[in-house]
């Protein structure tokens, strides 16, 4: 049976797995169409809104995780330490910014790669590439680069798993705000964790004063955390859509947000029909040859209607080229006048390789670039809305530079990632503040207000008549 959705199928789909059996992968689409669903309708409802809302400049949305999740690596510790950086991101974002941040995991889904090539040669030796453990193994083995139909169940269940922990993690106390300091525990000591160490030490007075006089906020207790990652493989995303049963539309539920990359970002193509098809905020991933007609024909395609949240474009153009390619896609959706919510993705344009053999990229290059977007939406009058990056919360050595100094050797002591770069947590918290710096300058420029309820006017305090002191209150 076709669903209303499957119209993806007519279309032309880059860079999918090629399974051999495809009775073994109707079985695996059936099994999943059974599945509960991973993310709520009303969920990804609210993210969305929310995403609108950092379109306007009232809130900033943080988008970080790993390139690529493994099953392997999608343990309870290290999904700790990649909240636990993710929280701490958020708390200097928020507390630096002034604005509410959208807090947005790459993670629980985050198994599949498109490869610039399909095969990968080691010496003789040429075997299909690898392309993320949703569908085969890294291990450079004939076997294990087979695409296999069964990790898509894999991927579901690690999803699942992941998410429940996150759920945990978001809801059951450990994001409360007065753990402020303990999400710096077990960090090597450095001057950015001693910045940290500071501005927990003011969050922690303020918390303090608040409880004293009597506020309690759930608010402080809990956060909303949500799921992301690139919707890669038809078959799973197409899967995992399910019928909202209150709205009749259709949601897919492997996660809250979900992007197209570059490399399947044709306006044509089955990926932008398929996320056409669903009611999740969605995002599109910029590289610098992109055009003011792809913004008009993916605007087109993805939010005909101009519904705000619904379409988010993440600029990855690299530090050398945002200067040039950014600035007419800009005043191309300025003119459309349709809603979009802009984000930057500083990891993707900026990736080199060493003498030594390492593909890295380097803080300063990635910072260049965070810094010409957020000075480009200003001078074009649109808003910088959010951050995109690749990050891990361990101590590894992939990106070079930061206040550590990791240089090409240092890359040789703890390289972990198997596809990109990711930052370190130290690297991520630097980040973190030098963006919540050039936030709250853009948010100084703003007419509006991040979230301040409408405020009791001055006037209203003068209800006695003050030529008479019988009336004053103080
Ligand atoms: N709920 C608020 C928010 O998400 C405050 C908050 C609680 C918070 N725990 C947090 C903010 C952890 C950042 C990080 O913004
Ligand atoms: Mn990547």
């Amino acid at each position: 049976m076709t669903r209303p959705w499957e119209t993806w199928r007519a279309a032309v789909a880059r860079h999918q797995p090629d399974y051999q059996d495809s009775v073994e992968l109707n079985e695996v689409v059936s099994t999943l169409q059974h599945r509960p669903p991973l993310v709520f309708a009303g969920e990804v409802d609210h993210l969305r809104k929310e995403l609108g809302r950092a379109g306007r400049h009232e809130s900033f949305v943080l988008i970080g995780g790993d390139c690529a999740e493994t099953f392997a690596e999608s343990t309870a510790n290290q999904l700790r330490l990649k909240i636990q950086t993710l929280l701490q991101m958020a708390v200097v974002l928020t507390y630096g910014s002034s604005m509410p941040v959208v807090k947005i995991g790459r993670i629980a889904g985050q198994y599949a790669k498109p490869r610039s090539s399909p095969f990968e040669s080691r010496g003789e030796e040429v075997l299909p590439s690898y392309l993320g453990d949703a569908v085969n193994s890294f291990e450079f083995t004939a076997e294990s680069r087979l695409h296999d139909p069964k990790r898509l169940l894999d991927t579901y269940n690690a999803s699942a798993a992941s998410l429940n922990l996150i759920r945990a993690f978001a809801k059951g106390g450990y994001a409360d705000l007065r753990r402020v300091h303990e999400w710096n525990r077990g960090f090597a000591a450095n001057p950015v964790f001693a910045r940290y160490e500071q501005l927990a030490q003011e969050i922690h007075r303020a918390v303090r004063f608040m409880e004293a006089a009597g506020a309690d906020f759930d608010s402080l207790r809990q956060v909303d955390f949500y799921s992301s990652h690139e919707a890669l493989l038809l078959e799973y995303e197409s899967a995992l859509t399910r019928i909202d049963s209150r709205t009749g539309l259709p949601y897919d539920t492997s996660g809250h947000f979900l992007w197209i990359g570059e490399r399947t970002r044709d306006a044509d193509g089955a990926h932008v029909e398929l996320l056409s098809q669903v009611r999740n905020p969605i995002g599109v991933k910029l590289g610098p040859t992109s055009t003011a007609e792809d913004i008009k024909r993916l605007t087109d395609r993805l939010n005909p209607q101009g519904e705000e949240g619904r379409l988010t474009f993440m600029a990855r153009m690299g530090a050398e080229e945002i200067g040039s390619a950014l600035p007419p896609l800009l005043e191309a959706t300025k003119s459309d006048g349709r809603p979009v919510t802009w984000i930057s993705d500083p990891m993707h344009g900026n990736t080199i390789s060493t003498a030594n053999g390492f593909k890295t990229r380097d803080f300063d290059t990635i910072m260049s670039e965070v810094r010409s977007f957020f000075d480009i939406h200003d001078a074009v009058g649109t808003v910088p809305a959010g951050l995109h990056v690749e990050l891990t919360g361990a101590d590894v050595t992939e990106v070079i530079g930061g206040s550590e100094g990791l240089d090409d050797l240092a890359l040789e002591q703890r390289y972990e990632s198997l596809v990109d770069p990711r930052l370190n947590h130290q690297q991520s918290l630097e980040i973190a503040f030098q963006v919540a710096e050039m936030a709250a300058r853009a948010n100084e420029g703003q007419t509006s207000q991040a979230s301040s309820p409408d405020a009791f006017a001055v006037d209203d305090w003068h209800l006695f008549d003050t030529s008479s002191q019988a009336g004053r209150l103080l």
